[in-house]
């Protein structure tokens, strides 16, 4: 069984209400029909009885619950909670109602926020920061958490490295500028993560350029800080750095840099010392290694909201919304 066998198999088990906002896009309709037919969620779709008729054409989705966000019986009751969020941000009744309309994933996290859903997932015709933006401002961080991060679970074939072939590499798609406080809080919420989704234990490399001192630099410094302040702040995770790529997954090379790292060598959980280099190093295993990138899911929200890649297939949203599930699973615990 796969990755994400498992995590269907999960999703399932214990079934939650996943939204999906773009229903200006067939994949929407298509991948609904999918998650129906596989019993993963209850799936809810926001459109006008326009966009359904023109873009689920042809797709099977009894079952799905419709909201029409221009007839809705409960958007009032989504209006004055979005007020009452930003009313110190100058929120008003008009513009609240306003912004649902023309951007439905706004109405997608207020639903989560109102306890109609558990869940939403969009992106596949939105960008990251469009996607992202209302369950940042809606939605908010989990207590004792102060930012956002995205992860992708790396699942590479013929590989021996890792949980055999099984990563998370983060923070590959939100934070454009981390500081060793963000770096570390990025480390502790991957490994929760990685357990999470694959059942194992985290082991966590802090990637860097340098392995131990071997390099000095204001970026190697950056991550041997968040190395300290991760010890220090979960002293029960097995976390070491900074470390170079090599030293991180490969058990000879690990031993002779960082010699008695119980996590040089045998990383499962890859945490990057910046964005650029997350996102170009997992679209380069994605791409080079023929790995599936299933994400970037969000970490540190309050309610698990998910991105997809615009170039995604119906396939990976279907995918993505049961990694959601199984979140919105454990977010209930
Ligand atoms: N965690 C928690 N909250 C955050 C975060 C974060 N990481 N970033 C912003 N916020 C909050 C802010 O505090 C603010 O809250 P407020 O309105 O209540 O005060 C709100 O979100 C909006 O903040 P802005 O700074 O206005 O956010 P902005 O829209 O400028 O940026 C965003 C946020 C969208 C995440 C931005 O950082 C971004 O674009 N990141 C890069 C995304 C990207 O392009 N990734 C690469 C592609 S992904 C891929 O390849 C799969």
């Amino acid at each position: 069984m796969g990755f994400i066998d498992v995590i269907k198999a999960k999703a399932r088990a214990d079934k939650k209400t996943i939204v999906l906002p773009e229903s200006m896009d067939k994949r929407t309709f298509a991948a609904a029909e999918q998650i129906i037919k596989e019993d993963l969620a209850n799936i809810v779709i926001i459109g006008t009885p326009e966009e359904i008729a023109e873009y689920g054409a042809g797709y099977d989705i009894t079952g799905a619950t419709i909201i029409d966000p221009f007839n809705d019986p409960n958007k009032q009751k989504y209006i004055d909670k979005f007020v009452e969020l930003r009313a110190k941000k100058g929120m008003t009744p008009e513009k609240a109602q306003e912004q649902m309309e023309k951007d439905y994933m706004f109405y997608a996290c207020l639903m989560c926020k109102c306890g109609d859903a558990d869940g939403a997932v969009s992106g596949a015709c939105h960008s990251t920061g469009n996607t992202i933006r209302p369950a940042l401002q809606l939605l908010k961080t989990k207590p004792g958490i102060s930012s956002v991060s995205g992860f992708f679970l790396m699942e590479v074939p013929n590989c021996d490295c890792g949980e055999n072939g099984l990563f998370v590499f983060a923070d590959c798609a939100v934070n454009t500028d981390f500081d060793a406080n963000k770096l570390a809080e990025i480390a502790g919420l991957s490994a929760e993560s990685f357990k999470m989704l694959t059942g194992a234990e985290p082991k966590v490399a802090m990637l860097s350029y340098s392995t131990k001192g071997s390099a000095k630099h204001d970026d190697v410094t950056k991550v041997s800080d968040a190395v300290a302040i991760a010890h220090e702040r979960f002293p029960e995770l097995c976390l070491d750095g900074e470390l170079q790529l090599d030293a991180a997954l490969v058990p000879e090379v690990g031993q002779l840099k960082s010699p008695g790292s119980p996590v040089a060598g045998y990383a499962n959980t890859l945490v990057f010392p910046s964005l650029e280099a997350g996102n170009i190093g997992y679209k380069l295993v994605q791409r080079l290694a023929k790995a599936n990138a299933y994400g970037p899911v969000l970490q540190g929200l309050s309610m698990p909201v998910n991105d997809l890649s615009r170039g995604c297939f119906a396939e990976d949203i279907v995918g993505t919304v049961a990694i959601t599930a199984v979140q919105a699973q454990l977010a209930a615990k």
